[in-house]
């Protein structure tokens, strides 16, 4: 285990006593309740002056926060793939806690997330979950299925002689470490993907075009018709696009949750589609 035993401890602690103590006391109603939640589709289109023009109209399918484990196990992640392979998108984002706790099933989860099919391919960035038992067997598990896993560096993908370069950062809650890393890739990228929607900060100061991030879960608890009000009120993006000076974020609610209960907050994929404002 190369996690943080304390944190780790602290989860499943955490886990036994919001999930797994309430399911029990309904049957296992509560559990079932849950995954019977349609996975929603959301579709998002934003522009950028710097978004290449090779890459306008290129359609991203993000997807975050399964948490694969007691609440979402392998035929949920089945689900969620197949949604977005719906979509045909040309690039794969998943942004972080793709396992709930333990890492040692998780190739299980990467078993079903090798069927995503996007041509430019499939990215992703750690979240604070990932990083709580053994990190280093979510990532070599990622990679053994063609997963391009970004930790504080940037690649660039290619069409029509032009290039686009995607960005991940690793799992942090700290805007000062997000700003770090980013100077650090010293190049700036088109595409962002972080788990915390804290990394906003920094990418819309240095002009990002576009961010993708999770960890919220949308709050989980939400209210009806005001969707970014709800639970996740210790940050600023929990839900939905946000604009900042021309840079866009977009909080996924996420596939998976930590606890058996969404109100007004359903699980969801997005499908970004985006356009360049560049002049041609
Ligand atoms: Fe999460």
């Amino acid at each position: 285990m190369d996690g943080h035993p304390t944190k780790f401890l602290r989860a499943r602690i955490r886990h036994a006593l919001f999930t797994v103590v309430p399911d029990r006391l309904t049957g296992g109603r509560l559990r079932a309740r849950h995954l019977r939640q349609p996975i929603e589709l959301t579709k998002i289109t934003v522009g950028h002056v710097d978004w290449p023009l090779a890459f306008d109209g290129l359609k991203i399918a993000h997807l975050s926060d399964f948490h694969f484990g007691h609440l979402a196990a392998s035929e949920r992640i089945r689900e969620a793939v197949i949604t977005a392979n719906a979509t045909e998108p040309d690039l794969v984002a998943l942004t972080g806690d793709l396992i709930d706790l333990h890492a040692d099933d998780c190739g299980l989860l990467f078993a079903e997330l090798a069927q995503l099919q996007a041509p430019l391919g499939i990215f992703m960035v750690l979240g604070n979950h990932d990083h709580l038992h053994a990190p280093r067997k979510v990532i070599a598990a990622a990679r053994a299925v063609g997963i391009t896993v970004l930790m504080n560096e940037c690649i660039e993908v290619q069409r029509r002689g032009s290039a686009l370069t995607v960005g991940g950062i690793d799992w942090s809650n700290r805007i000062k470490d997000d700003a770090l890393r980013l100077r650090e890739m010293g190049v700036m990228p088109h595409l962002l993907l972080a788990h915390n929607p804290k990394a906003f900060a920094s990418a819309s100061a240095l002009g990002v075009p576009l961010t993708l991030a999770g960890h919220t879960h949308g709050g989980q608890i939400a209210r009806r018709t005001k969707p970014q009000h709800n639970l996740a009120f210790t940050h600023r993006f929990t839900s939905g696009l946000y604009e900042r000076d021309g840079s866009h974020l977009i909080v996924t609610r996420g596939v998976g949750a930590w606890f058996p209960l969404r109100v007004h907050c359903p699980p969801e994929i997005v499908l970004v589609e985006m356009r360049s404002l560049a002049e041609g």
